[in-house]
């Protein structure tokens, strides 16, 4: 997974990522008072927002962007010959291995050739067990009788029902090649071994795109989706040298995929992988022709064809994006030197556009009509922008906590405010504050998030 773990130079650690989204409600573990389900997370207030904004910001880039891509949203639950069409049924595996003393449970291909073929475990020296295959996808039954006919499975990529569903669309929505479908969703595989907060998880989200192309034409058609896919990166804002392409060598290719290239991001435990860029030849709609004895091929009337379309896949962890958001955004600044903690402020530089909140308005002082002049001043904001209203302690300490929640825009009501109709408006990058009139405050933020340009962390 990570190979040059020293390259990472920030300040950030997953400790701290962990412990800043738990304290803030962006991320807490699933059933945390029962004492955890592993590998299973919940989003709290903050986290379901900024998961939001990032599915948003795909879903736009990938369909109002694009004019050849529609949208989706496919059952969990599907026909269990799906996935032996797919071929996950036979192939979707991981190599395990067990410590007959310590009872550790390890991926084969993650532990030292030596310690493999000297069957030792990496953490106790005991005895390991042979390596055996592990498929990863959970298994239940529908209905009453728990048998063979009755499995279903829980997807463990949300691409199958896009293939699925290839032939409605085509019907239904007069689509032409080349066109893609989109779809963001859950997917669910039985892990060997999370770790990493919630890099690696059983329960997670996938945001993908298939892309329909004429045979022939899939190695353009991947080239332009490798640049189209580095390009939204650039545009979401984050830090572009923490990214890097990873093509993927002949034993790492799934067992669908002729070519494939990884987007690593540089987490602080090191690159990792990101997104998947694959090419899936006709792979896919050629096991479902044969499985299902439906034909699914694509019948071009002006050019008299017909023929199975091989797929481009774009294939994003939505939650695995919000860690890597996370990461990328968080900094701490020394903005003071009288010797205190409040020296220092943590600040998630989020992009206005994706931040959870991103407008905070913040009374001066409680009374004097000041509270009420700010609440009618968020009333006014809520319309257009996600808002959030802090009225308690020291207006320092206020802004130190939208800093902290990654909160881009504050504004402060104070008596100015009551005379006048300005209000101060702080920047969290720079703390600049400046004084814009409440009749053109909209207007200002939305230019500012249009706007905006990293410049700090
Ligand atoms: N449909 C192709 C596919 O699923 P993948 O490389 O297995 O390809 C795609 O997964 C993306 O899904 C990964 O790049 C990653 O962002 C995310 N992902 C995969 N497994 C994950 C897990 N256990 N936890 C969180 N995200 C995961």
């Amino acid at each position: 997974m990570s190979d040059t773990a020293n390259d990472y130079q920030g300040v950030a650690t997953m400790d701290k990522i962990s412990s800043l989204a738990k304290r803030r409600g962006f991320i807490f573990q699933s059933s945390e008072i029962y004492g955890g389900q592993s590998g299973a997370w919940d989003y709290g207030p903050l986290g379901i927002e900024l998961k939001n904004r990032i599915m948003g910001f795909w879903w736009k880039e990938m369909t109002q962007l694009h004019d050849d891509i529609v949208g989706l949203d496919a059952a969990i639950l599907m026909h269990s010959r799906v996935w032996e069409a797919s071929g996950h049924v036979e192939n979707f595996t991981d190599p395990l291995v067990d410590c007959k003393k310590c009872k550790s449970r390890f991926r084969a291909d993650q532990i030292p050739e030596e310690k493999l073929s000297a069957k030792k475990c990496p953490d106790c020296g005991g005895e390991l067990t042979d390596v055996r295959k592990f498929n990863l996808m959970f298994k239940s039954h529908i209905g009453a009788i728990e048998d063979e006919a009755n499995i279903v499975y829980l997807r463990p990529e949300t691409a199958q029902g896009i293939y699925v569903n290839y032939k409605n669309i085509i019907q239904s929505n007069r689509m032409k090649i080349p066109f893609g479908i989109a779809q963001v969703g859950k997917a669910f595989r039985n892990e060997i071994v999370t770790k990493n907060f919630i890099f690696r998880s059983r329960e997670f989200e996938q945001m993908e795109m298939q892309y329909f192309v004429k045979p022939g034409t899939d190695e353009e058609w991947f080239n332009e989706w490798k640049k189209r896919r580095w390009a939204f990166y650039e545009k979401l804002g984050v830090k572009m040298d923490h990214l890097r392409w990873h093509q993927h060598g002949p034993d790492e290719l799934a067992h669908y995929a002729r070519d494939a290239y990884d987007i690593q991001y540089l987490f602080p435990m090191g690159w990792s992988e990101l997104e998947g860029i694959h090419n899936r030849t006709d792979y896919d709609l050629s096991r479902h022709s044969q499985f299902s004895g439906k034909d699914l091929q694509y019948i071009d009337q002006e050019a008299n064809e017909r023929y199975l379309p091989f797929i481009v896949e774009t294939s994003a962890g939505l939650t695995r994006s919000l860690l890597m958001i996370l990461c990328d955004a968080y900094d701490e600044e020394k903005v003071a030197d009288k010797g205190n903690d409040d020296d220092w402020r943590t600040v998630l530089r989020f992009h206005p556009a994706i931040a959870p909140i991103t407008v905070a308005v913040l009374p001066l002082m409680k009374k004097d009509g000041l509270a009420e002049l700010a609440e009618d001043i968020r009333n006014e904001l809520k319309e257009d922008f996600a808002t959030d209203y802090d009225q308690g302690g020291a207006i320092g300490r206020r802004y130190r906590r939208q800093d902290e929640a990654g909160t881009p825009f504050c504004v402060t009501i104070d008596y100015e405010s009551k005379d006048n109709g300005s209000v101060t408006l702080r920047f969290r990058d720079s703390m600049e504050q400046v004084r814009v009139n409440r009749v053109e405050l909209a207007e200002r933020l939305r230019k500012e998030i249009k706007e905006y340009k990293r410049t700090k962390g």
